[in-house]
């Protein structure tokens, strides 16, 4: 690349080299080099399109862009600290290949309004990419869903044992998380995808450029309607690292239950041998590394959303170079979500075997059937808080013999209240203290099938 200063002839002296590596964001936004060619080739047939530049100079321009964009993908292309930034460093090597033309691109364009653009370019074609992970990622818990309607798990509340569920239901319950996850970024797509391109450095331009032709250009919907506001505006990032923060919470809530699901202590599932790892001095080990680490990486995510609300906080308007700190923190949240949206997928797809013998001991061995106790009497006219108070006895003399509810003879029972029957015990078997949760949205079983058959629905 030619020795060349970027700045105008304001300056007399380059910058010291130490302050040209503190400025440089090269090392970073190269990262928006096919957006940043996509955004000056439609700056450029803007140009041409209204006259502002002759058709044979936008085609030049344009071929010139393509040029980049072909030695890029070739590995020909890698700009040092000297360009400073993306958009330096494709203008240079522009007007080397195409010569003194190249040096008429940044017509009516200022870095300020080309950055947002980017950005914007970027974070579209990113948050396509993650929702159709979220997709795949739903669609795997549908299908584990699917197959396991009528498999038991225990119910928690404050991590005690509470109600037994189907498993379809728990996993039902982060498809729904997950689904307002794929909802939101939608919605944010919508915001991000409007055109600043245009707004100059904060003012506009003196030149009669069309923003409109150059936002369909770019499939944008439209544009800021506002230059100041254009240039220095990043609540679109913000969003996208709040809805961000909440995949990477709905996956880190998951990731805990598997942990604990994978312990001894719980021994629900089993991790397979292409999803954990081992342990270099204890031989018997099996850890959950992959839920761990997306469980870690979350703190990342909520750091980049908290770092860019401070980062906005206090700008005056329009551009300042704070700005430039978005870009790493974008960055890193787009690829911390997919990677682990992909991690969490190839888990649940074949990493993880629930261990359904213990599954059904498990819902089997506890308490979590007084409820129905309870409202087994209820049913039978006695008001509810009287039964729920018999039933505490129940408990409390059942664990002070050692039994449980299903272990009480009939004469025990009915000793305790005559309403008691012999089918009390139909009515505590867990199969049926789950299937008789029937109400809309509740773990029976008939309700999380027509759950599974509206999630499939509403995955299209
Ligand atoms: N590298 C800069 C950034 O990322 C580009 C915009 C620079 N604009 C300026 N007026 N210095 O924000």
């Amino acid at each position: 690349m030619t020795e060349q200063k970027t700045w105008s002839q304001r300056f007399e002296s380059t910058l010291h080299p130490a302050i040209a590596r503190f400025n440089a964001s090269i090392g970073f936004d190269i990262e928006l080099i096919e957006y940043d060619l996509m955004g000056s080739v439609a700056h450029a047939k803007m140009l041409a399109h209204t006259g502002i530049i002759s058709p044979e100079e936008g085609e030049q321009i344009v071929a010139g862009l393509e040029q980049i964009r072909q030695e890029y993908r070739d590995g020909q292309f890698n700009p040092g600290i000297d360009a400073e930034d993306i958009h330096f460093a494709v203008e240079r090597r522009l007007t080397e290949i195409a010569g003194d033309v190249g040096k008429k691109l940044h017509t009516g364009r200022s870095r300020n309004d080309q950055v947002g653009t980017d950005t914007r370019l970027y974070l579209r074609d990113k948050i396509e990419q993650i929702r159709s992970r979220v997709r795949e990622f739903q669609a795997v818990l549908l299908t584990i869903a699917e197959a396991n309607v009528e498999t038991l798990i225990p119910g928690y509340t404050h991590l005690q044992r509470a109600q037994p569920l189907s498993l379809a239901h728990h996993l039902l319950a982060y498809w729904e998380m997950l689904q307002r996850d794929w909802e939101r970024l939608g919605e944010i797509y919508q915001r991000v995808n409007v055109s600043p391109l245009g707004c100059g450095a904060l003012a506009g331009t003196t030149f009669p450029i069309d923003r409109h032709y150059a936002a369909q250009e770019l499939k944008f919907t439209g544009v800021y309607a506002n230059s100041l506001d254009g240039v220095s505006d990043r609540d679109f990032a913000i969003e996208f690292l709040c809805a961000s923060s909440l995949i990477m919470v709905h996956l880190s809530r998951l990731s805990e239950e598997i942990i604990l699901w994978a312990s001894q202590e719980f021994s629900f599932v089993t991790l397979k041998d292409s999803c954990s790892t081992g342990s270099s001095i204890m031989p018997q080990k099996k850890n959950p590394d992959i839920p761990e680490l997306v469980r870690g990486k979350t703190g990342r995510v909520f750091g980049h959303l908290q770092a860019m609300l401070v980062l906005m906080k206090g700008l005056p308007l329009a551009y300042n170079k704070d700005l430039q700190e978005d870009k790493e923190a974008l960055f890193d949240s787009v690829n911390t979500v997919q990677a682990c949206l992909e991690a969490m997928t190839i888990l649940l797809q074949e990493g993880l075997e629930f261990k359904h013998e213990r599954l059904a001991e498990a819902v089997a061995e506890d308490f979590s059937n007084a409820t129905d106790v309870a409202d087994y009497l209820a049913a039978k006219g006695v008001p509810f808080r009287d039964a729920y108070n018999l039933v505490g006895k129940v408990v409390r003399t059942s664990l002070a013999k050692g039994k449980l509810l299903k272990d009480l003879s009939l004469e025990e029972w009915q000793a305790l209240h005559p309403a008691f029957e012999k089918d009390i015990y139909q009515a505590i078997a867990p199969a049926q203290v789950v299937s008789a949760r029937n109400s809309y949205g509740g773990t029976g079983f008939n309700q999380v099938r027509q759950a599974l058959e509206a999630a499939r629905d509403r995955s299209l």
